[in-house]
């Protein structure tokens, strides 16, 4: 299938390495669901024997996912493929996907091994996972800075091993476009048996070159790509996906491939990992960033009114924006509510359908118009916050010019009502420390990150607080969304005490390798 390029997707592993985006394993289940309607070739759920919960949330999304290959990550190591399998096995299209690094600086340096000896590793990896599945993926890491000769050799031999696809990432992000593209054109021409596996690619952004290099790669016989939605991942992140698909998918003319994506499901996935995240996308972010479809110029408006194409080499429903932003409003009912959930990607129970129908009546109240964004930060609010130990049941605030900032909150810790009050310097302050007065696991949690932003505009609007805590080398982010600043800041607050609670017994990641 010459004109065919498959979409891999490692927002759940290598995006999940962006500092302070970890995900828990419901999160990662939701973001693997949308990324299956959104039409992925493979979803990269994570690297199991890294941690507990890496491995419950490959096993989870495996069991959940039917309609794309799943793939764990692992190294060059029996332990590390036996995992995997163990996670993987009950997948539908399980994919066991094997790197070590093949660079002369990674070798000698973090390996310690000869490249003889890495050869060795990654065939013997490559057999034993081809052992429990005949979809095998091995990666080079740090292929952009190995030797070309030593890559086509190992490549060889790990394609005689089972391997079926063959990735060359470009780790740190160091390659330029052109390069890229011939590195991949001399493993086409020089390893005899390239045919006999996919060549796929992963590239870092810390150019800014990732998306660049992977089209390069294409148009030198790469038929995979790898890469993240909104762009995450390690460092300055990978190869964003909805850059990779609207590229091809726009410059069919001289790129004449083709892939399954449904790329109306592109905003809706990229705000989901978002919410999750709570990694804000830039404003002016190709695709999926706030202005990229905003005419702000006369000169610009004027030409797209009278004619789209002046100035749009895309159309924002083609990426799924729709064109009538306000979606509800007061006078919206349950059913236009739920169906208008449902094609954001909600599909709520009933219990959960008649709770956010009441938050949504009462925002309505508050709120002339309603957009998408307010129902997402709506639903990711009140229904989608994991297991709840601490439930924030009321909060008062007072201060002034003059005054002292209090705050006084009523909980439900663990199922007991309780009450507490406290000052600060500030509201949220206050809030912060009456609230941490009440939940002894706050004691040590360290603030990293606070960010406070509008959800739409207009003095009116939610606001979306986004809280990182940091407690014993694990890190987590609750997010809060209400009409009111302090109560969506209490809320993102007691979401993040709520999710270190629940990662509290798990082994850190251990990131060695890679
Ligand atoms: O960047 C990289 O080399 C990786 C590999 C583990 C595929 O993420
Ligand atoms: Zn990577």
């Amino acid at each position: 299938m010459a004109d065919r390029i498959f979409i891999f997707d490692t927002t759940l592993r290598d995006g999940e390495q962006s500092p302070g985006a970890s995900m828990n394993v419901e999160e990662k289940r939701r973001i693997a669901r949308q990324l299956e309607r959104l039409g992925v070739d493979v979803i990269e759920a994570g690297f199991p024997i890294a941690s507990l919960g890496d491995f419950e949330a490959v096993k989870a999304v495996a069991g959940d996912i039917t309609d794309c290959s799943v793939a764990g990550l692992c190294r060059a190591s029996v332990k590390d493929i036996d995992r995997a399998w163990e996670a993987l096995s009950g997948a539908a299209d399980p994919r066991i996907h094997t790197f070590i690094a093949t660079s002369p600086i990674h070798m000698k340096h973090k390996l310690n091994m000869t490249p003889d000896a890495v050869l060795a590793a990654a065939v013997s990896a490559v057999s034993h996972a081809a052992n429990y599945t005949s979809n095998v993926e091995w990666s080079a890491e740090d292929a952009g800075r190995s030797d070309l000769d030593f890559l086509c050799q190992i490549v060889e031999a790990v394609i005689k091993a089972g391997a079926k696809t063959v990735n060359i990432p470009d780790t740190v992000g160091y390659t330029l476009p052109h390069e890229f593209g011939e590195r991949i054109r001399y493993l086409m021409d020089h390893v005899p048996n390239i045919d006999q596996a996919i060549l796929s690619v992963h590239c870092h952004n810390d150019l800014g070159l990732a998306v660049a290099n992977s089209l390069a790669a294409i148009n030198h016989g790469a038929r995979q790509v790898e890469c993240t939605i909104n762009g995450l991942g390690e460092r300055a992140g990978n190869a964003s996906l909805e850059e990779v698909v609207m590229s091809l998918r726009t410059r069919r003319d001289i790129m004449p491939y083709q892939c399954r994506i449904n790329t109306t499901e592109i905003t809706n996935t990229s705000r989901l990992v978002s919410g999750i995240t709570g990694f804000t996308v830039q404003p002016n972010k190709a695709i999926v960033g706030a202005n990229a479809f905003a005419h702000e110029a006369g000169i610009h408006q004027d030409g797209v009114l009278k004619e789209a194409t002046t100035y749009e080499i895309m159309t924002p429903e083609s990426v799924g924006l729709s064109a009538n932003r306000m979606v509800l409003g007061k006078h919206s009912g349950r059913h236009a509510f739920k169906d208008r959930l449902k094609a954001l990607g909600y599909t709520l129970n009933q219990e959960d359908l008649d709770r956010a129908f009441i938050r949504f009546k009462d925002l309505a109240d508050k709120k002339q118009e309603l957009f998408d964004e307010d129902l997402e930060a709506l639903v990711e609010d009140e229904i989608i916050r994991g297991t709840e130990y601490f439930k924030l049941l009321r909060i008062h605030v007072a201060s002034g010019t003059q005054d002292t900032p209090v705050a006084a909150v009523e909980m439900e810790i663990r199922g007991e009502h309780a009450q507490g009050a406290g000052w600060g310097t500030g509201t949220v302050d206050a809030a912060f420390k009456s609230i941490r007065a009440l939940i002894p696991e706050a004691k040590g949690a360290q603030l990293d990150l606070y960010r406070v932003e509008a959800i739409t505009g207009g003095t009116d609007a939610q606001a979306k607080v986004v809280v990182r805590l940091m407690k014993a080398g694990v890190s987590v982010q609750g997010v809060g969304a209400h009409n009111d600043v302090i109560e969506a800041s209490a809320r993102a607050y007691v979401n993040a005490l709520n999710k270190l609670v629940q990662k509290r017994d798990k082994p850190l990641k251990n990131q060695k390798g890679i």
